[in-house]
């Protein structure tokens, strides 16, 4: 089995600040990034539950989550676990490199 990475720069890595998220349209899928602790993460930004935008939620830096603004499960930043109810399923996550000033993810 072969994985292909395909980087995409999403925004300038000065842009995301510590506690904040961005949310990116590339094609059909809607990705947000997030800065925690210093460190950048990548996941889709629809809630696995109903039709929310997570990166109109709120950010536990401290914990790494992001809580859904609609019904309120909270996801892992990391690996996109939801780590309370309503949501069941994990969101996609994606690798996350800092390159040329750039934020990249690998939507491959
Ligand atoms: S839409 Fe996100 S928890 Fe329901």
């Amino acid at each position: 089995m072969t994985f292909l990475e395909e980087w995409v720069r999403v925004c300038d890595d000065k842009s995301l600040g510590n506690g904040e998220m961005a949310g990116f349209d590339h094609g059909e899928k809607k990705i947000m990034v997030a800065r925690a602790a210093g460190k950048v993460y990548a996941t889709d930004r629809i809630c696995t539950h109903a039709f929310a935008d997570l990166a109109n939620g709120i950010m536990n830096e401290e914990e790494r989550t992001v809580t859904c603004p609609l019904h309120l499960s909270a996801f892992k930043l990391e690996d996109g676990v939801p780590q309370s109810p309503p949501a069941e399923n994990p969101l996609r996550t994606y690798k996350v490199k800092i390159q040329d000033a750039g934020i990249y993810i690998d939507i491959g």
